[in-house]
């Protein structure tokens, strides 16, 4: 556990308050009354700390940090990358981004800088060294924090400049070797579209390229690849002077970068979570989101994360932003603990008085200091993770299911034409993801390339492009007794979108032939019976034969295609492998993932059913001993789980016997 303890505190950005001095005394006083015990400091202060080329000045950080860990408060170090000072963008205009139709950035904003600029690149790693140089030893300095939300935030992730185009066509080279090969991968005879040289090669934009999924999967992975290689850059020029982890703080569904490939220089994986709680008076389907945001972050290494940034009260950029009613600041940051985070962080310690985000929550308000209801719960928060520390330290959730949740995938499917143009891959993830969540089955979100050992159930919804290597990965899994679903639009096209002829890859392990799919509008409406409830087929309809010897477990009820299989069942080695032909709703993941999770005899960790905006998870030692379980009621009123056998409070020491009855918006923590 980083720190030793569960951290608690936030991004803190006395750059702001440098002119009044007696601020950060406030701010001090403040933070030890607040239970914070960690703060990340400079993310966007390069001007402060240096305010002309090569001028720095670091001794109003200095006195800080010293100040901080005289209170016992640790630092995250942030390097300054995020937002530009104005003397670099005046002097190297070069650094800044050139958008996808060729229009070059004007300066200001933040996250928006060139990632492939040799200038841009140095005058950031010579801030850094400098950083790590006077504070990469000291007492209470945690961890790294490199720049802030990579490819994020305004606009376009990428950058389109000749330094990027040029980089491209490089990576390009490297990749296929030769243009035939390219031209092959991407199917390039068609639309007369062969390249013959390889400056004639330019990134996707609106005014050029997009009709080429295979070209917009290669800019965005190679997009990744040169911003993980800027972040990885950055982590080399502070560790010169210093041995600290590292991380960046990752976003929520951020389809701009594979998080796959940006982990890999990392040593902490962390992220921003800011959802939309209160947008509806039914929270389940933001528990839902954000749990499976945790889930991919914990994946990411299968080891605890950090929750780096949080609103203690609202946030200040959606048309409507509510504030966390009281006792939902407490039950989402215990959610984020439950799913596997070690911290709970906040943007921001105090409002700033001006700027983009003066609006945004913070621990501080404009006025009032710790007389304000968002202060206290803060506290709270702050005293409840401190008593928690000892029983999470050493734990971390070990789910025995996953879902695939692949970017690569994510880019292929949305961009492809046909058969729907409105797929959306997250939406359909998070559907299957809210049967287990539903359940209390916790499980990780992995990409293809993960290694499926361990899991009982592995779901691959809307899984259009498979990865070399994954089907053998696949069939090797089911045949050792895993349970494995998947959805219609699976199997299409190998990683350059071509696709696969002969057969399905999967064939033999699905027991099926797939052969049309149909797309229809809603007037044509279509049912399949499962389990003696009808339910709709929609969206989606995929025509497939059944093989011999494979179940079918639900038909189609009507169109030309009425007594085709909806819903299939195959055994195949030790397991069984599971396809849904048909789109259907929520109502029938849920039924169906029933008869899943009791074919894998995967069961929650209370054993008992839940009530509806209840869930469950574990946080285990490495030897799967010393079981901490979290219950979460995201209701704004009282449930009863009945069922659950005995199980003992850590936190309040209280013993419950059979039943476990949950307050609005409640978490207990049970051994
Ligand atoms: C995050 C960002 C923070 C702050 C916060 C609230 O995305 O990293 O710097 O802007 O959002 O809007």
């Amino acid at each position: 556990m980083l720190g030793g303890r569960l951290l608690h505190g936030g991004d803190y950005n006395p750059d702001q308050w440098l002119a009044y001095p007696e601020v950060f005394e406030e701010d001090l006083r403040l933070m030890k009354e607040a239970n914070v015990n960690s703060v990340s400091l400079g993310i966007f202060a390069w001007a402060s700390l240096e305010p002309e080329e090569g001028r720095y000045e670091l001794d109003w950080l200095d006195h800080i940090i010293t100040r901080l860990g005289g209170e016992d408060i640790q630092v995250v170090l942030a390097t300054p990358s995020g937002a530009m000072p104005h003397w670099l963008t005046q002097k190297y205009p070069e650094v800044m981004q050139v958008q996808a139709d060729g229009k070059k950035n004007l300066p200001g904003k933040r996250h928006n800088f060139c990632y492939t600029s040799p200038v841009m690149r140095e005058k950031t790693a010579a801030i850094d060294r400098e950083l790590s140089r006077r504070f990469g030893k000291r007492k209470n300095a945690i961890l790294w924090h490199i720049s802030n939300e990579l490819g994020g935030n305004f606009g376009d992730s990428t950058c389109h400049c000749e330094l990027c185009q040029k980089a491209f066509r490089e990576w390009l080279k490297e990749k296929y070797g030769t243009l035939d090969n390219l031209n092959r991968a991407w199917w390039n005879h068609f639309w007369s579209h062969t390249y013959t040289d390889w400056e004639q090669i330019h990134s996707p934009g609106p005014l050029g390229e997009m009709t080429s999924t295979a070209l917009v999967v290669d800019w965005r992975r190679f997009s990744t690849n040169q911003i993980s290689d800027f972040c990885e850059m950055e982590i080399r020029a502070v560790r010169e002077e210093s041995d600290l982890p590292a991380t960046t703080n990752f976003m929520d569904f951020f389809k701009g970068l594979d998080y796959n490939r940006l982990k890999k220089g990392l040593d902490v994986i962390s992220w921003d979570s800011y959802p939309f709680w209160h947008e509806q008076r039914d929270e389940v389907p933001v528990a839902v989101r954000t749990a499976a945001n945790h889930s991919v972050m914990r994946a990411l290494k299968k080891a605890p994360f950090l929750l780096m940034e949080s609103t203690p009260s609202s946030i200040s950029w959606r048309n409507n932003n509510p504030l966390k009613r009281p006792g939902m600041h407490m039950l989402s940051s215990m959610q984020a603990i439950a799913h596997g985070s070690d911290s709970v962080q906040y943007f921001q310690w105090r409002k700033g008085r001006g700027g983009y985000e003066k609006f945004h929550g913070a621990v501080l308000d404009h006025k009032n200091g710790s007389n304000t209801r968002t202060f206290r719960e803060v506290s709270e928060v702050g005293a409840r993770l401190e008593a928690l520390s000892k029983n999470v330290e050493g734990t971390v959730n070990r789910p025995k299911a996953a879902i695939i949740f692949d970017w690569e995938n994510w880019w292929a499917l949305e961009d492809t034409q046909g058969p729907r143009l409105d797929l959306d891959y997250v939406e359909c993830v998070l559907s299957h993801y809210r049967a287990f969540w539903e359940k209390g089955i916790e499980a990780d979100l992995i990409n293809m390339d993960a290694d499926l050992t361990g899991y009982q159930v592995v779901s691959a919804p809307l899984n259009y492009m498979y990865k070399s290597g994954y089907e053998d990965r696949v069939r090797k899994f089911v045949s050792d007794g895993g349970v494995f679903v998947t959805t219609f639009f699976s199997g299409m096209v190998n990683e350059t979108d071509l696709c696969f002829t002969e057969h399905h890859p999967l064939e033999d392990v699905f027991g099926i032939v797939p052969e049309e799919i149909d797309a229809p509008t809603e007037d044509f409406e279509n049912y399949f019976v499962y389990e003696g409830t009808r339910y709709p087929a929609r969206k989606m309809c995929e025509i497939v034969h059944a093989k011999k010897g494979t179940e079918v477990l639900s038909v189609y009820e009507r169109d030309f295609y009425a007594g085709a299989p909806a819903v299939i069942q195959n055994a195949y080695g030790d397991g069984a492998a599971y396809y849904l032909a048909a789109e259907s709703d929520d109502l029938f993941l849920r039924t169906f993932y029933d008869t899943v999770f009791k074919k894998a005899d995967l069961k929650n960790a209370l054993g008992t059913e839940l009530p509806y905006g209840v869930t469950v998870t574990e946080r285990t030692g490495v030897d799967g001993d010393r079981g901490i379980v979290f219950v979460m009621n995201f209701r704004n009123e009282p449930v009863c789980v009945e069922g659950t056998g005995e199980w003992t409070d850590t936190e309040s020491g209280e013993v419950y016997k059979g039943k476990l009855e949950l307050e609005p918006f409640e978490c207990l923590v049970l051994k």
